[in-house]
């Protein structure tokens, strides 16, 4: 009798366990399902993983190319850059990724001289020759060109390895605000006030402000000194020293991510995701269109506890629906700006730019003037780091340049090729910072554009994407937009 009720109790026990286990979801592996291939779905898995080991199964659609906005274009049997190109050597994600996928990082793209171009002639343009160079910085724009690198470094690189602690420690935030405030509240009020205004406030001259800070954003974002503030805080670290992109091409990080997470591939477009268990945990269905088919009989649909958009949910941008959601699911309320990359294998025209030879063309062209077709121009070097044969020069351009347009700058070319990209959000001169978390186990990576576009950006905001899935999934709710303590200073680590 005694053993009986021993066996019984046991019984019981072990019952209510695998009832308990059911309930929660904890016997089965979580199934985790991202939509978009690039550098935020890619990392997002390889985070993932880290934090799960084994214990999730993971699917990622892609309906283009793996790599998303690091495609290559290629001319001549050259492969080249052409959409996200440069990265900071302040990017310790993108650094350490290279490390683990053994890839090689290119620390010198292309040495060479900086025009700035106002649509007449060449305001002002580098040497070949260091000394020469801060002589005509210093003429041209006084101590601006100098404090901008000490500017960038204490307001935005020194708040950036306090990110990296943060998130190593295991840090996540619900919302863009949340995560930019844990990492310094200042950067939070740039994006609040227009680039101009706050580099005005910030001391910068005019003068500064209308060339090189112009020069910047049309180069890097194809927009004005009349957007927000921390999107120009962020590219103004393009004057550092150092930066680098990766030997034989940037796609190649994320294809390595995709390939060391484990993550399971489905070529396909996503049409829809739904709701198909409100219960806690949730249940969510993505319905797919797989390959390139365009046949609404050929729709696929698998079921996931944690969804994951790795591509911009903004207005105009998203070809996803989402359905029997009790709140309605709302996309960013910014626009997607198009930037055209065309890429022309030719000799330049010196003239144009008011120069009698090639030979002293500096290498690279920002613009200043709105009415100049063209944001920037600038010489190309292979992403395999070899030389191509006739010389490479990529336009970027606000819309889809003419032939006329392109022959004033290279009057005869042997080839081309245009790439458009919807390439980076619209962005306003103030920004509400959009909610990383769309639903219980729904989220956005691709939030954080709004304050910054860059790679590493959507690193960061892949792994902040992957704590808070695993927090919700694992029940550690304490973990997650915990108010954190300011270090101080004696802890500022060097930069
Ligand atoms: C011209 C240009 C220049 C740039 N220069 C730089 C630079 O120098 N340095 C820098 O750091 N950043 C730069 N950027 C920005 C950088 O490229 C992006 O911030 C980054 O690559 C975004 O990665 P992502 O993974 O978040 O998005 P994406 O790369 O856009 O990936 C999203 C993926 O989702 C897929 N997808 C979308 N919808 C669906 C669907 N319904 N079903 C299935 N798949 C779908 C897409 O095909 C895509 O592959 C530049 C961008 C452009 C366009
Ligand atoms: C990069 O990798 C190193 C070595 O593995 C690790 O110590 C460091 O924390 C990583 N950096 C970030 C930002 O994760
Ligand atoms: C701006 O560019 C346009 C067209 O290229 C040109 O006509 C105009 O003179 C330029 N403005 C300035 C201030 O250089
Ligand atoms: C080069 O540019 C100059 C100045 O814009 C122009 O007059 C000339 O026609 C151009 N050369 C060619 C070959 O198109």
């Amino acid at each position: 009798m005694e053993n009986l009720t021993g066996f019984a109790r046991l019984c019981v026990v072990y019952c209510l366990a695998a009832y308990v286990g059911q309930c929660f979801g904890f016997e089965e592996k979580p199934r985790v399902g991202i939509v978009g291939a690039g550098i935020g779905g890619t990392s997002a898995a390889y985070f993932l993983r880290e934090l799960f080991g084994d214990d999730v199964e993971i699917d990622i659609f892609e309906k283009q190319h793996v790599g998303g906005r690091l495609t290559p274009v290629t001319i001549s049997g050259h492969n080249y850059n052409a959409g996200g190109t440069i990265i900071h050597p302040a990017n310790l994600y993108m650094i350490n990724f290279t490390d683990i996928l053994g890839l090689t990082r290119d620390t010198k793209p292309e040495p060479g001289r900086l025009g700035i171009f106002d649509g007449e002639e060449i305001l002002f343009s580098t040497s070949d020759y260091s000394a020469l160079t801060i002589a005509k910085l210093m003429w041209r724009y006084g101590m601006d060109a100098y404090n901008i690198q000490n500017w960038v470094r204490d307001k935005i690189l020194q708040p950036l390895t306090r990110l990296y602690e943060f998130q190593k420690e295991g840090h996540a935030f619900s919302t863009v605000e949340d995560l930019l405030n844990a990492m310094e509240p200042t950067v939070v009020e740039y994006s609040k006030k227009t680039v101009k205004d706050l580099f005005k406030e910030e001391g910068f001259s005019d003068r500064f402000i209308d060339e090189f800070v112009t020069g910047a954003m049309r180069v890097n974002y194809g927009q004005t000194t009349g957007i927000q503030g921390l999107v120009g805080a962020v590219s103004m670290a393009g004057v550092e020293r150092g930066l680098w992109n990766v030997v034989g091409g940037n796609h190649q990080v994320p294809q390595g991510l995709l390939r060391k997470s484990g993550a399971n591939l489905i070529r396909g477009k996503v049409t829809a995701v739904s709701l198909t268990s409100e219960g806690s945990p949730p249940v969510y269905q993505i319905d797919y269109l797989p390959g390139k088919s365009t046949n609404e009989d050929d729709l696929n649909s698998k079921e996931y506890d944690i969804v994951i958009i790795a591509t911009p949910f903004y207005n105009g941008m998203t070809d996803i629906k989402f359905e029997d959601f009790q709140t309605s699911i709302d996309p960013v309320s910014d626009a997607f700006h198009l930037t055209v990359a065309s890429f022309i294998e030719g000799e330049p025209n010196a003239s144009f730019f008011g120069l009698d030879s090639v030979d002293s063309l500096p290498n690279t062209f920002f613009t200043t003037n709105e009415s100049c077709f063209f944001n920037s121009f600038a010489k190309q070097k292979p992403v395999s780091g070899e030389t191509a044969e006739k010389t490479v020069y990529r336009v970027f351009s606000n819309s889809v340049p003419n032939v006329d347009q392109l022959k004033q700058l290279v009057p005869e070319w042997s080839d081309i090729r245009v790439v458009n990209w919807m390439a980076y959000p619209e962005y306003p001169s103030s920004v509400q910072l959009p909610s990383f978390t769309l639903h219980e186990q729904m989220y956005h990576i691709n939030a954080i554009e709004m304050a910054a576009s860059a790679m590493e950006m959507s690193a960061i905001g892949a792994k902040n994407v992957a704590l808070l899935a695993y927090y919700r999934y694992t029940g550690q709710y304490d973990k997650i937009d915990e108010t954190l303590t300011k270090p101080d200073n004696a802890q500022k680590s060097e930069l």
